[in-house]
């Protein structure tokens, strides 16, 4: 059975995240009563005294490899960034706890392509859905919280925190009603991107949540005229397409020139399936809950397929969320 995640490094990878952000290099995690603190390696490239050692190879994208040295430590292991599933090598007998290799194999692919897109100026897209066992994201009339748990929660929280905005579809925010901040964790909050190619997400007299704190970005289609609720919210015309629709390129190319290197596609279906369709997706974070709905949402809503290899096939890696499974997902080419 695959292990919970570790708490106890929550800060020690936004730490790793703030290292990233001149470029690639080497990290290590270390462990010292009981807390994780991430550092560069040192000169020799030697494990420093510490109960457990994490090294985190760059991500430089080439085939050099570099070296590291357990030295005198006891538990130390090696993460190393691969194009899909990253490899994971004990130095020692014994390497670093089960909690903190589940902890590296779920949130380092997230740190290590958001400081890639920084450095090569694309946009790194994160996508998440909780679904039940059957595979639906809400019930037929749209109610959805919480088919996840607590810990889901948690995690939406911090990948929110480890990226540069979080962005949902229109029926999402009139659904849900989300903030999309940052609570459950400490943690910087993400710019809120809210897709709305008719403006929709913008219309009638109700209070919406994600629009209350600066940081809000409404992306329309450019020939859409609508007014922005409070000066927090910036309305961001984005080019149309030939069926009146937004292609997600050109949702990525109007975020990025915003600033924004990474997202958090936290759905809906639609939305996240749009991306999907057009290779849009870096990452897909697949949160199965122990449950069963019998009817609703499906998780994706994509075109009819006449035989099962004109499916997408992913390769993929699972965490264990208290009881409920994450899956990272990584979209491959087909055939
Ligand atoms: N379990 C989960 O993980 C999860 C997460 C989030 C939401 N939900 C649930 O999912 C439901 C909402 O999902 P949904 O599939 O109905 O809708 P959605 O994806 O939230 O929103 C769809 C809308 O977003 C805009 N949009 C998204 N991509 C676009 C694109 N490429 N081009 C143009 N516009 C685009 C459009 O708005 P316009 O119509 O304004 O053009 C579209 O109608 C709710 O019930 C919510 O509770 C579940």
């Amino acid at each position: 059975m695959p292990c919970e995640l570790h708490d106890e490094a929550w800060l020690a990878l936004l730490a790793a995240g703030r290292l990233l952000a001149d470029g690639p290099r080497d990290l290590a995690f270390c462990e010292r009563d009981g807390e994780w603190h991430c550092e560069p390696v040192r000169a020799d490239r030697t494990a420093v005294a510490a109960e457990q050692v994490l090294f985190v190879a760059a991500d430089t994208g080439t085939d050099e490899e570099s070296t590291f040295d357990a030295g005198a430590a006891t538990r130390v292991t090696v993460y190393r960034p691969r194009e899909r599933v990253p490899e994971l090598t004990d130095l020692t007998t014994a390497g670093v706890d089960a909690r903190m290799q589940s902890f590296a194999r779920v949130y380092l692919p997230i740190v290590h392509g958001a400081a890639r897109a920084r450095t090569t100026d694309r946009v790194f897209v994160a996508a998440h859905v909780t679904q039940t066992l059957d595979g639906r994201i809400a019930c037929t009339n749209g109610q959805s919280q919480w088919i996840g748990n607590e810990a889901d929660l948690q995690h939406a929280h911090r990948m929110r925190a480890l990226l540069d905005g979080v962005a949902v579809g229109a029926n999402t925010v009139l659904q849900d009603d989300p903030k999309l901040t940052v609570r459950h964790v400490e943690g910087p909050d993400p710019k809120r991107l809210v897709i709305s190619g008719t403006g929709r997400a913008l219309a009638g007299e109700e209070h919406r949540q994600v629009f209350d704190a600066p940081g809000s970005i409404v992306l329309v289609r450019d020939d859409v005229t609508a007014t922005a609720p409070t000066s927090h919210v910036e309305l961001v015309p984005v080019e149309r397409n030939c069926r009146d629709d937004l292609s997600p390129a050109a949702i990525l190319a109007a975020i990025k020139a915003q600033g924004v290197h990474s997202i958090y596609l936290e759905g809906g279906a639609r939305t996240v399936s749009s991306f999907l369709a057009t290779g849009a997706i870096d990452l897909l974070q697949v949160h199965v809950a122990s449950m069963v709905l019998g009817s609703g949402l499906s998780s994706f809503e994509l075109p009819t397929v006449e035989h099962v290899r004109d499916g997408r096939p992913f390769v993929m890696d699972h965490a264990s969320l208290q009881g409920h499974l994450l899956l990272t997902c990584w979209p491959q080419p087909r055939d």
